[in-house]
C-alpha cells in the first residue's frame, strides 16, 4: 500500500506541472487534465486512508502527516487557481514547498514503509 500511495503521489506531482505548463500555453486541454488531477488527488486521499485503516491505533503524528498532506494537496489548487486568476503566487508556492517537506519527513519517519529518518 505505500507503493501505491507513493505511487500516486508521484503521478499527481506530473499531473501538476503538465496542468500548469498547458495554462501557460492557454490549451483547452488544460479542463481534461484537470480533471484527472483532481481524481488523483482522491487516489491519494484513498490510499493514505487504506494506510491508516491498518494501524491498530492512531499516534498523533499520523493525523499531522494526514492534515499535512492535505495541505499539500491544497497548495496545489491554490497555485493551479492563482496562475489561472493572474495572481502572485509566491505564497501559494511557498505553501507547498513547506508542506511538502514536512510530508516527505514524516512520511519516511513513520513506522510503515521506508524510514529514512527513523
Ligand atoms: C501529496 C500529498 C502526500 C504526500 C506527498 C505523501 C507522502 C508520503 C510518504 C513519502 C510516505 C512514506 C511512505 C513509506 O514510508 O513507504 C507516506 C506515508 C503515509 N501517508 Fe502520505 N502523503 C500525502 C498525502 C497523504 C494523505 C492525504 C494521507 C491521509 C489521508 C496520508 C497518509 C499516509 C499514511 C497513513 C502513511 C504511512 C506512514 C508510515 O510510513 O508509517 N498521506 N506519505
Amino acid at each position: 500500500m505505500t507503493h501505491a500511495h507513493i505511487t500516486t503521489w508521484v503521478i499527481t506531482f506530473i499531473l501538476f506541472f503538465v496542468v500548469l505548463s498547458l495554462q501557460k500555453a492557454n490549451s483547452p486541454k488544460v479542463k481534461m487534465v484537470s480533471m484527472l488531477l483532481r481524481l488523483f488527488y482522491l487516489l491519494i486521499i484513498v490510499t493514505g486512508a487504506l494506510l491508516l485503516q491498518m494501524l491498530a491505533s492512531t499516534p498523533p503524528l499520523y493525523i499531522v502527516k494526514a492534515v499535512v498532506g492535505l495541505w499539500v494537496i491544497g497548495a496545489m489548487e491554490m497555485v493551479i487557481a492563482r496562475v489561472k486568476k493572474g495572481k502572485s503566487t509566491q505564497i501559494a508556492w511557498l505553501q507547498l514547498v513547506v508542506a511538502f517537506v514536512i510530508v516527505l519527513y514524516l512520511g519516511l519517519k513513520l513506522p510503515l514503509g521506508f524510514h529514512l529518518f527513523s
